[in-house]
């Protein structure tokens, strides 16, 4: 199988971002930090968000907020209006073929709980099998060790190799009768790489096996097509890609979120409600027990529209360049290794420097103004795979800029000396 061949065919993007033009609109980015301009290289964990999210919010909550899907008045339809629009931008950014599709959820670690509880559980039997791989965050791990605590079903684990690609052929050998799932990230958030996915859902349909793909680190970074892609669930979250925290998406294939259960009981979930017996909505309200996050929703629309107006590829473009850059500029540093050299990769630099805690270099980093995120990432058992106990991470947004690059370096040296 060969890995990513459209990230090798990256198109040379014309004109490029008009970056500065674009940190204007992020207002949080024009601060000092410790005496330094800040250089926030930790978007991997969370971006920043533009003026247009913070005003959508702001407008949401001194106009047109009220609950949603209840009130006879006109707020509650404005702001129901609003709610359901954002439902239908979501539906239209990832090409997914029904709104109905589309389930609003706190954030990725929600959306794959509720394919455990609601999706696995009820089909796992002992001796059934997950598959998984070293690379996935933890919360791509964790609920399904939960559910195969449930049921008995077995977790099976795809290695990677040592620049931090899926063993493919592994994969292949590990999809049989006792599959019921395989759940894999789209993009490590370690690493950067890019996983050839639609190629390995190909692979498991093959099997009839379904696909969830961990969708966190793709979403900002990759147009999204569901229907081409044809995966049974995707998960993404709003904060990484210019919204709100607290909102996310899962969007799963019609067919499958009518056959399953509801994931909480509450109220909006239901039909009809007695102590006999309690009826469930359709979707994708069965889904979205309680009163949902209706700002973040609100707001993670303007991150559409405004990620819309900028135009993903451009976007791509320029964060593969400053992949580039970053990975040639930090090559240069003695003592300094690259983790993870995936031939696809986004724009995602981890590292690790000689006789360094990566919890020092980023305390270092710290203090000359630069935000990056050292540790384990939340994937202990990828980290281990590599060899080691912790890595310095500097993830890139449309927003950085190559002089950025040029500090994160300075500063690496400067750590060096203060370290050593
Ligand atoms: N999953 C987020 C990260 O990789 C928090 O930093």
């Amino acid at each position: 199988m060969s890995l990513w061949p459209e990230q090798n065919a990256l198109p040379v993007v014309e004109p490029p971002l008009p970056v500065q033009q674009i940190r204007q609109d992020f207002p949080i980015l024009d601060q000092m930090i410790n005496g330094h301009p800040l250089a926030y290289l930790d978007n991997g964990a969370s971006s920043q968000k533009p003026l247009a999210v913070i005003e959508a919010i702001d407008h949401c909550y001194r106009h047109d907020y009220a609950n949603v899907h209840r009130g006879i008045h006109a707020l509650s339809e404005r702001s129901t209006a609003a709610f359901e629009a954002a439902r239908r931008k979501v539906q239209t950014f990832i090409n997914a073929e029904y709104a109905e599709e589309i389930i609003f959820v706190r954030g990725t670690t929600e959306a794959i709980n509720l394919v455990a509880q609601s999706y696995a559980r009820p089909l796992l039997q002992t001796g059934d099998e997950i598959i998984i791989t070293v690379m996935e965050h933890h919360s791509n791990i964790v609920p399904w060790q939960l559910v195969c605590e449930q049921t008995g079903a077995q977790l099976k684990v795809v290695p990677v190799n040592d620049v931090g690609e899926l063993d493919l052929d592994r994969l292949a050998s590990l999809l049989n009768g006792r599959s019921r799932l395989l759940a894999l990230t789209h993009i490590s958030n370690v690493l950067g790489t890019i996983n050839p996915i639609a190629e390995i859902i190909t692979v498991a349909h093959k099997h009839g096996i379904a696909v969830l793909v961990d969708g966190a680190q793709a979403v900002p970074h990759l147009a999204l097509d569901m229907q081409a892609l044809g995966c049974d669930f995707y998960a993404f979250s709003g904060h990484k890609m210019y919204g709100p925290s607290g909102i996310g998406i899962l969007y799963g294939k019609r067919e499958l979120l009518e056959r399953i259960p509801p994931y909480q009981g509450g109220g909006e979930m239901i039909e009809a409600v007695s102590f006999e017996k309690s009826t469930y909505a359709e979707l994708p309200h069965k889904f979205e027990a309680g009163t949902p996050h209706i700002a973040g929703a609100i707001g993670l629309s303007a991150a559409i529209d405004y990620i819309n107006g900028i135009g993903m590829q451009f976007i791509a473009g320029h964060e593969h360049e400053l992949l580039g850059y970053a990975s040639e500029t930090l090559a240069e540093i003695e003592g300094l290794r690259i983790i993870g050299q995936a031939k696809a990769k986004a724009s995602i630099v981890s590292f690790v420097l000689e006789g360094i805690h990566p919890h020092d270099i980023a305390t270092v980093l710290d203090q000359q103004g630069i935000a990056v995120r050292a540790g384990h990432h939340c994937a202990m058992p990828l980290i281990k795979r590599l060899g080691e106990v912790a890595t310095t991470r500097a993830s890139f947004a449309m927003y950085n800029t190559p002089d950025e690059i040029d500090r994160l370096a300075q500063g690496i040296e400067k750590a060096k000396k203060l370290l050593a």
